[in-house]
């Protein structure tokens, strides 16, 4: 392989900028061409493709977002955008592609190896959602961030002694919750992997902790489980703490990447690179057991996640 491109996919991430900068570089290292492919697979199927050298990539790695921007392209899934997107790559000489994105961009990944381009994913999402690896690129930032807001939400809760319902985001998974409601002492985590039941587990375990001198609670509620504004009416009328609703949002985004995210993202992208210069293509670079690896696409895409119920009732067990 000569000539090898990159592009980020889907919600973006923080250390996104750090993988980017870590395939450049690595594909320089190792004597290939790096091209940055803007806007997802919208870039791809359009041609809005950069050269990219070791400069370019300066002064990113402590930057949140993506400098190659990033998109959610439906074209791409039909049989005639996944054409062009193979036109292009023959067009600028595209030899392999790291896809940095969630498992969503990922099929797109599988479907583009499957018309014969060789590429490799690489974890990306503030969601840690990616079955075949224990960590995604983002979720650490992504965690701080939500507790920093819960800090200060709990502030505010104990002055008042109020009741804080907090959605923080995930999609469809549990993973940013569970963890920012540790790291926040919350009373109660509600993630849609775990049945509950409202009463029981929340108002009930309320009641009983505020009789033994507790006056401020935080709640924490996933995106998938949602409905922060009843659930907090719900409370208050219960209860009689007076309770308040907040959406983190988009806020969880951005930022500054962390420690572990930066040099998460740095290994991830070293290592995606080497396998396209080994001409080994259509994987998925993954982390698991603290030893970064990789995975057949087809099968990563298969896996799935199973949600850690002890941690989370551990988180249950010293929430009282
Ligand atoms: P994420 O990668 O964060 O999971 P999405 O699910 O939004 O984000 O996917 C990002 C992009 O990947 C989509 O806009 C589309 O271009 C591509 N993609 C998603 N699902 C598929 C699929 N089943 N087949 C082909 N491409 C897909
Ligand atoms: O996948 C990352 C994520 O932020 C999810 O947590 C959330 O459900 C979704 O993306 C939000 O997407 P959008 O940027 O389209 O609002």
């Amino acid at each position: 392989m000569k000539r090898i491109a990159v592009l980020t996919s889907g919600g973006d991430a923080p250390g996104m900028n750090a993988a980017i900068r870590a395939v450049v570089r690595a594909g320089i290292a190792m004597g290939l061409e790096v091209m940055g492919i803007r806007r997802g697979y919208s870039g791809l199927i359009d041609g809005d493709i950069v050269n990219l050298d070791a400069r370019s990539v300066s002064d990113i790695i402590h930057r949140g977002g993506t400098m190659l921007y990033t998109a959610r392209c439906p074209e791409f899934k039909t049989q005639e955008g996944i054409n062009k997107a193979v036109e292009t790559c023959k067009r600028f000489g595209i030899e392999g592609i790291v896809v940095v994105g969630g498992d969503g961009s990922f099929r797109g990944a599988r479907d583009l190896s499957l018309k014969g381009i060789p590429c490799v994913g690489v974890p990306g999402t503030i969601d840690n959602d990616i079955s075949s690896t224990e960590y995604t690129i983002g979720f650490d930032t992504a965690m701080n961030t939500a507790m920093e807001m819960v800090d200060k939400l709990r502030d505010t809760a104990q002055s008042h002694e109020r009741c804080s319902v907090v959605e923080v985001m995930g999609r469809h998974a549990g993973y940013l919750a569970l963890h920012t409601g540790i790291a926040c002492g919350a009373v109660s985590v509600l993630v849609p992997e775990v049945e509950f039941d409202l009463d029981k587990d929340v108002i009930e375990k309320i009641r009983e902790i505020k009789k033994t001198g507790k006056k401020h609670f935080i709640v924490i509620v996933a995106e998938g489980v949602g409905g922060v504004e009843k659930i907090a009416e719900h409370i208050e009328q219960a209860t009689g703490i007076e309770s308040r609703a907040t959406i983190l949002g988009h806020v969880q985004r951005g930022g500054s990447p962390t420690v572990r995210d930066r040099v998460m993202a740095s290994q991830f992208g070293y290592h995606a690179v080497e396998l396209l210069n080994k001409g080994i293509g259509n994987r998925v670079v993954t982390y698991v057991n603290n030893r970064i690896g990789d995975e057949d696409i087809f099968e990563a895409l298969q896996m799935k996640k199973i949600f850690d119920v002890e941690e989370y009732e551990m988180a249950t067990a010293i929430s009282i």
